[in-house]
């Protein structure tokens, strides 16, 4: 079987990291990219040291220029990429009134335009090959609204509509798409630096209180999820939301 290579952002951290980890046990090689060197070489050498393939790439996913530079060095390292998980993002908490349109900016170019960029400089490699995955990782968020963070909702509900409209446009290749909107998923630097704040402490045991399932998301939950999606198996499922979220949505 020819090896298949994947682009997985933000894989510093968090779901990221768990994502990329996860598959690299599959045997797919990766190129692990995140705007933190140090975190994604450190993730890269954990995956080498288990066995698997990997190449450390420090761009920035909202720079046309960054994410080419660092897609050539993976293809170098590894051949054409088949596979992108579109996982880097930040978040933010403001009030409606308080949003500038520097924060709007800056929220929906690191969050959606990077998917538009990662993406786009990836398929011609998909189509080549008549095989591909696109995962987009979204967020609840997109789907039930959540006060405060207006930009960052936006920029998720954005990578649904980018899901559905990129699984129609390249199915004929061969090209499914999917879209992955967690919920709280902790242990991760997105979470931990939220879970810290005092107005949301109360509010995320909440959300474990009256979900189905009675605990968060690990990274872990999220990165099975997203390798079922990339495998050969689910290569009649496109367009799809599938939410790993423990049955909350509220
Ligand atoms: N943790 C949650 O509860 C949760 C819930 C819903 C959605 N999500 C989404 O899941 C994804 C991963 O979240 P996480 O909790 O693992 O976050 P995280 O902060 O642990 O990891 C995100 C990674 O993205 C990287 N990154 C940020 N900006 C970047 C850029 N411009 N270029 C390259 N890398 C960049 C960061 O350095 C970091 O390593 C995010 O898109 C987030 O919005 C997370």
């Amino acid at each position: 079987m020819t090896e298949k290579v994947a682009l997985v952002t933000g894989a510093a951290n968090g779901i990221g990291k768990a994502t990329a980890k996860r598959l690299a046990r599959d045997g797919i090689a990766i190129g692990v990219l995140d705007l933190l060197e140090d975190g994604a070489a450190a993730v890269a050498g954990e995956i080498e040291q288990s066995g698997g393939k990997a190449i450390a790439l420090a761009a920035d996913v909202s720079d046309r220029e960054s994410v080419q530079a660092a897609l050539a060095r993976l293809r170098d390292a590894f051949g054409p990429v088949t596979i992108v998980v579109n996982n880097a993002g930040i978040t933010g908490f403001v009030p409606f009134l308080e949003l500038t349109d520097e924060d709007w900016d800056r929220m929906l170019a690191v969050n959606l335009k990077s998917a538009f960029i990662v993406t786009q400089e990836i398929i011609p490699d998909m189509i080549a090959a008549g095989w591909g995955r696109i995962v987009n990782i979204s967020s609840s968020s997109a789907q039930s609204g959540a006060v405060k963070m207006a930009h960052y909702s936006s920029s998720k509900g954005g990578m649904i509509a980018l899901t559905r409209t990129l699984a129609q446009e390249f199915g004929e290749h061969n090209i499914t798409c999917n879209a992955v909107p967690p919920r709280f998923v902790h242990n991760t630097a997105m979470s931990n630096e939220s879970f810290e704040r005092e107005d949301m402490k109360e509010r995320f045991q909440a959300m474990v209180d009256a979900g189905p399932i009675r605990r968060h998301g690990e990274p872990e939950d999220i990165a099975g999820a997203v390798a079922w999606l990339v495998s050969d198996e689910a290569g009649y499922v496109t367009g799809q939301v599938i939410g790993v979220n423990g049955g909350r949505y509220i």
